[in-house]
C-alpha cells in the first residue's frame, strides 16, 4: 500500500507541523533537510515511509486534498474560511493561532456616517460575509499582500486581515475595530480517502491529537 500523502502549507505553519510530526514519533530528517525537493518521506525508511509530505502554497493544499491526490492536508482556518471546499476538517492542531479582524487608522470611526466604505483585504469572501452579517454595503478591493498599506495610501477606509501579535497594525498607525473570528491550523481529509483508508487516517489523526492535547496541557 502506498504511504498516505499529506499536503503541508509552506512557511508559517511548516515548522510547527514538522515539530508535531516529530513529537508524535515520526522521523522528519528528510523534511528538515529538504533542499529543493517537494515530496518528502516522513517516518520509517525512505523506501517505505509512514507518510509522504508535499510542501505547497496554502490554497493548493485545499486543491490537492479536494482532488484526492493528497489524502490529508494541514492548512490555516483562514484559508478554509476564504476558499471553502469539499473536505473534512478533522482536527484543530492548536498552533498558527491568530484571528481575522476589521482594522482602521487609529482614531477614525469606521461605523459613523452614511457614505459607503471601502475595505481592502486578501480575504474578500470573509470580508463580504462579515459585512453582510451587519447588513452593511461595503466596497471590497482585493489586495495580495501588505494590506495595511491600503488605508495609508488612501485606497481604503479599513482592512479585513489576519492579526497575530498586532505589531504590523501598531507600527502603521492602525487599530482593531472589531474581531471577526479565531484562526488556527487544521488537519483536513479527502472524503473518499476517509472511507477507503479510514483505519490508517484515524490512527495518524489519533497520534497527532494525543500530541496536540499534551501541548495544550503544558500551556
Ligand atoms: C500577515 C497579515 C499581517 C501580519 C499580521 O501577513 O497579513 O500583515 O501577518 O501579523 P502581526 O499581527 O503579528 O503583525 P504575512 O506575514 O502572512 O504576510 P503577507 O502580507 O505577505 O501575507
Amino acid at each position: 500500500m502506498k504511504p498516505l500523502r499529506m499536503a503541508l502549507t509552506k512557511g508559517r505553519l511548516e515548522k510547527s507541523t514538522v515539530g508535531l510530526l516529530e513529537h508524535s514519533g515520526m522521523d522528519c530528517t528528510a523534511l528538515r533537510e529538504k533542499g529543493r525537493r517537494l515530496i518528502l518521506p516522513v517516518g520509517g525508511p525512505e523506501s517505505s515511509p509512514e507518510l509522504e509530505v508535499v510542501l505547497s502554497k496554502a490554497p493548493d493544499v485545499l486543491t490537492y486534498v479536494e482532488h484526492g491526490v493528497c489524502e490529508l492536508g494541514v492548512v490555516g482556518k483562514d484559508v478554509i474560511q476564504e476558499h471553502g471546499g469539499r473536505f473534512f476538517e478533522i482536527l484543530d492542531l492548536g498552533f498558527g493561532k491568530c484571528g481575522f479582524a476589521l482594522a482602521c487608522p487609529k482614531g477614525t470611526d469606521f461605523f459613523s456616517g452614511y457614505q459607503s466604505k471601502t475595505i481592502a483585504t486578501k480575504y474578500p469572501n470573509v470580508a463580504r460575509r462579515f459585512f453582510e452579517s451587519k447588513a452593511m454595503d461595503v466596497r471590497i478591493i482585493k489586495i495580495e499582500g501588505s494590506v495595511e498599506l491600503a488605508p495609508l495610501l488612501g485606497l481604503a477606509d479599513g482592512i479585513v486581515d489576519i492579526v497575530e501579535t498586532g505589531a504590523t497594525l501598531r507600527e502603521n498607525g492602525l487599530e482593531v475595530v472589531e474581531s471577526i473570528s479565531e484562526i488556527s491550523a487544521r488537519l483536513i481529509v479527502n472524503p473518499a480517502a476517509m472511507k477507503l483508508r479510514k483505519q490508517e487516517i484515524e490512527a495518524l489523526a489519533g497520534r497527532l491529537e494525543t500530541q496536540v492535547q499534551k501541548e495544550e496541557e503544558k500551556v
